[in-house]
C-alpha cells in the first residue's frame, strides 16, 4: 500500500523542483495560444503516465544520479560515437563489441541515428519518419532496450539522437498535412505563396547550398511552400504550436523509458523563426529547451540533454543556459570551438588565437553542465572563427577561414592534410571541410608519399588531439575508427545516396582486421590505438580532470604551446600541448608560477625531465603536470 504513495511523492517533489523551469516557460511561449490551457493539462497527464510506466531499474538509476549529480563530469567518462551498421552490422552485433569498447575506457556510447528513417537518402538517419520505431535494418525497439540494459550493467550510458527541428516528409504528421488536415499542417511551417519565404530568405543562411539550395520547398500537390532548412525531405516543425511541444515531449519520455540516458537534441539552433534574423539561436529556442529539460528532469531524472548547436563562440554558451537560464538548459553541448581552434593551431603552429578565443568567450566553469569535447564527428568542419577574433590576432577572418579550408582540403602548399570540400557557399565564399581525423592530421598523405617522418608526426598530432579533449574538461568523444587511424574512405562516391555529400568520406566502415592487427602491432594504427587507450586510462586516474574543477587558460611562454590549468583543490594540473614539429622550451619558473610543484606528468605517469631550468616539450608533445 505504501509504495504507490511514495512513488507519487517522488513525482510531486520532482515536479515542484522543476516547476519554475516548466510552467513559466510554457506560458512565455504559448500563453496566448488558444490551446494553451488544454496543452498544459495534457502535458502533465502525459508526464504522470510516463512516470507510472517508468521501469523500476530506471527509477533506481534516477535516484542514484540525483544523489550523484556530477556523474557525467567525472574523469571516468569517455564517449564513443558510431554508426550501428558500420560498426557492428546491427544492434544485436553491438553486444559482441562491448569488451572492445570497455578496453578503450568507454563509459558512454552515442549510436548515430537509429530511429526509423525515410527510405532512400535520409541524411544519415536525420530524416526520421517514426520516432517510436528503430530502423528495421538495425533491429527492433526491443533490441535497443536490451542493449540499453546490457550497457547499463557495464556502467555505460546510451546516447540516442532526438531530431526535433524537423521530421521526414514521410512522417505520419506530414502525410496527414499533405492530405489537407489543417491541424497537421499547423505542425509544420507552410505558406500559400512565396512572399513570406522570400522575405525570410533575405536574412537566412543556407545550410546545404550545394545540394539543397534555399530554405523552402514548393510542393505542387499541396500547393504550398514548406520550410526545409536542411534537405528537401526534412520539414521544419512549427515550435510556435504547443502541440509540437507536447508531441515531441511525449517521444522524449518514451525514449527515456526505453533506457536511453542521453538525448542528443539535433540542430536545436534552428527551432525558432523570426523575420529579419538568421533564424538561429533566437531567445525562444532557450525557453523551449529549458522547458523540455524540465520535463525530462521530472519524469526521468537520470537522463541528460546534449544540445547540438554548431555555432560561434559567444552563441555556443547560450546552450548551457545563460542569464536566467543558467544551469537549466543543456547538460552537455558540443565544444565545436575547441575543435576548430585545434585544427587552426595545428595548421598555423600558433596557439595565440586558440588562447584568445578560449579565454575571452568561455568561463572557467559551467553550472550543472559540461562540454562534449571532440576532434572529429560525422559532420563537416565549419570554420566558426569570427572576424573579431581573427582581427584581434591581426588576421582577416575571411582570409584565415579560406586558408584553413585550403589547408585541410589539401591544396595549400606544404600542407600535411587531405580532405574534401563540403558545401561551398558561393554567396559568402565560405567553404566547409570533410575528412577523417587521420587524413586531416597528415597520415594519408605521408603514407601515400612514403614519408616515414611524416607518418610519425601524424600519429603524434592524433595523440595530441586526444590528450587535449581528454583533459580540457568535459566528456571526450572518440569518433569510430579514429582510434585506429582510419583514413578517408572515397568509396562513398559510388553510393548514389551518398555521392552528393562528402561527409561520407569520414564515415567509413569499422575495420576490425586493422583493429586486431593494431592490438599487437607497432605501425601507425597500433601506435594510435595503444596511445589513445593509454590517454583515456590516464584520464580516469587523474582526479583533477573532473569537469567540476575550473579550466584556466594560461599564457604560455611559447607561441606554439597551448596551456591551461585544471584548478583542483589538491593543486593545479598544468596541461601543455605543443602544436608544432619542433621542440619548445619552457622556463621552470613559469611552470612554478602556474602551480607546478612535483614536476610529475600525470599523462605518462612519470617525472618530467628537466634541464638547466627549462622543461622541453617534444614535437606535438603533451603533458599534464602536477
Ligand atoms: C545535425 C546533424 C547533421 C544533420 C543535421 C540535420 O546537425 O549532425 O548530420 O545533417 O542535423 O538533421
Ligand atoms: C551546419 C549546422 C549544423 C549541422 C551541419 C550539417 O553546420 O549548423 O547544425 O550539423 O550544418 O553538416
Amino acid at each position: 500500500m505504501s509504495k504507490p504513495t511514495r512513488e507519487h511523492d517522488i513525482f510531486d517533489l520532482r515536479l515542484s523542483r522543476s516547476a519554475g523551469d516548466l510552467w513559466p516557460m510554457l506560458h512565455q511561449l504559448y500563453g496566448a495560444h488558444p490551446d494553451f490551457v488544454q496543452m498544459q493539462s495534457d502535458l502533465l497527464a502525459e508526464m504522470r503516465k510516463a512516470w507510472t510506466q517508468r521501469p523500476a531499474d530506471l527509477k533506481t538509476l534516477d535516484l542514484r544520479r540525483d544523489l550523484e549529480p556530477d556523474w557525467f563530469q567525472r574523469p571516468d567518462m569517455v564517449g564513443y560515437v558510431f554508426y550501428i551498421d558500420r560498426f557492428a552490422g546491427d544492434i544485436k552485433g553491438i553486444h559482441d563489441k562491448l569488451d572492445y569498447l570497455e578496453s578503450l575506457g568507454v563509459t558512454y556510447v552515442h549510436l548515430m541515428p537509429c530511429l526509423k528513417p525515410r527510405p532512400g537518402d535520409s541524411d544519415g538517419g536525420y530524416s526520421v519518419m517514426d520516432y517510436r520505431k528503430v530502423n528495421p535494418a538495425y533491429g527492433s525497439m526491443k533490441d535497443l532496450q536490451d542493449l540499453a540494459a546490457a550497457l547499463r550493467a557495464r556502467g555505460i550510458s546510451l546516447c540516442v539522437d532526438m531530431v526535433l527541428n524537423h521530421t521526414a516528409k514521410e512522417h505520419d504528421w506530414a502525410k496527414k498535412a499533405v492530405k489537407g488536415d489543417l491541424a497537421y499542417q499547423d505542425m509544420y511551417l507552410m505558406f500559400d505563396d512565396d512572399r513570406l519565404p522570400k522575405a525570410y530568405e533575405e536574412t537566412l543562411i543556407e545550410i546545404f547550398p550545394d545540394n539543397a539550395p534555399g530554405s523552402f520547398t514548393y510542393y505542387e500537390g499541396l500547393d504550398k511552400w514548406v520550410w526545409t532548412t536542411f534537405n528537401e525531405h526534412q520539414w521544419d516543425l512549427n515550435w510556435a504550436n504547443p502541440r509540437v511541444f507536447l508531441e515531441i515531449a511525449k517521444i522524449m519520455m518514451f525514449l527515456a523509458n526505453k533506457g536511453v540516458d542521453v538525448l542528443r537534441l539535433d540542430a536545436v539552433a534552428f527551432m525558432w523563426k523570426r523575420m529579419g534574423t538568421r533564424c538561429q539561436s533566437e531567445p525562444e529556442v532557450h525557453v523551449i529547451l529549458r522547458a523540455l529539460r524540465a520535463v525530462t528532469r521530472v519524469v526521468a531524472a537520470s537522463v541528460l540533454h546534449l544540445e547540438e548547436a554548431i555555432v560561434g563562440p559567444s552563441e555556443m554558451l547560450t546552450y548551457f543556459g545563460r542569464g536566467e537560464h543558467d544551469g537549466r538548459e543543456g547538460n552537455l553541448a558540443y565544444h565545436n570551438n575547441l575543435m576548430v581552434q585545434f585544427w587552426s593551431a595545428l595548421a598555423t603552429r600558433d596557439t595565440a588565437m586558440m588562447t584568445h578565443v578560449m579565454r575571452t568567450h568561455f568561463p572557467e566553469l559551467l553550472t550543472n553542465a559540461t562540454y562534449a569535447t571532440y576532434i572529429r564527428c560525422h559532420d563537416d568542419i565549419g570554420w566558426a572563427i569570427t572576424d573579431e577574433d581573427a582581427g584581434a590576432m591581426h588576421l582577416s577572418g575571411f582570409a584565415h577561414r579560406a586558408f584553413l579550408s585550403d589547408f585541410y582540403e589539401g591544396v595549400f602548399p606544404g600542407t600535411f592534410a587531405r580532405g574534401a570540400l563540403f558545401q561551398v557557399n558561393e554567396e559568402t565564399g565560405d567553404k566547409r571541410i570533410s575528412g577523417s581525423f587521420a587524413s586531416l592530421a597528415g597520415l594519408e598523405r605521408a603514407q601515400s608519399e612514403g614519408d616515414h617522418a611524416g607518418i610519425a608526426l601524424a600519429v603524434q598530432r592524433i595523440l595530441l588531439g586526444n590528450a587535449l579533449i581528454a583533459s580540457f574538461g568535459g566528456v571526450p568523444l572518440i569518433y569510430m575508427g579514429d582510434e585506429i587511424a582510419l583514413t578517408n574512405d572515397y568509396g562513398y562516391l559510388k553510393v548514389p545516396e551518398h555521392a552528393h555529400d562528402s561527409r561520407w568520406v569520414h564515415r567509413p566502415m569499422m575495420d576490425w582486421d586493422r583493429q586486431a592487427a593494431a592490438e599487437t602491432g607497432t605501425g601507425p594504427a597500433a601506435q594510435v590505438l595503444q596511445g589513445t587507450r593509454h590517454i583515456y586510462a590516464r584520464r580516469k586516474a587523474t582526479p583533477q580532470i573532473h569537469s567540476g574543477h575550473p579550466t584556466r587558460i594560461l599564457d604560455s611562454a611559447q607561441p606554439s604551446v597551448f596551456a591551461f590549468a585544471r584548478m583542483a583543490p589538491t593543486g593545479n594540473l598544468v596541461c601543455l600541448f605543443n602544436f608544432s614539429e619542433t621542440w619548445q622550451h619552457l622556463p621552470l619558473d613559469w611552470l612554478r608560477d602556474q602551480g607546478v610543484v612535483h614536476f610529475h606528468d600525470a599523462l605518462s605517469d612519470a617525472a618530467v625531465m628537466i634541464d638547466n631550468d627549462t622543461y622541453s616539450l617534444p614535437p606535438y608533445g603533451r603533458v599534464w603536470m602536477t
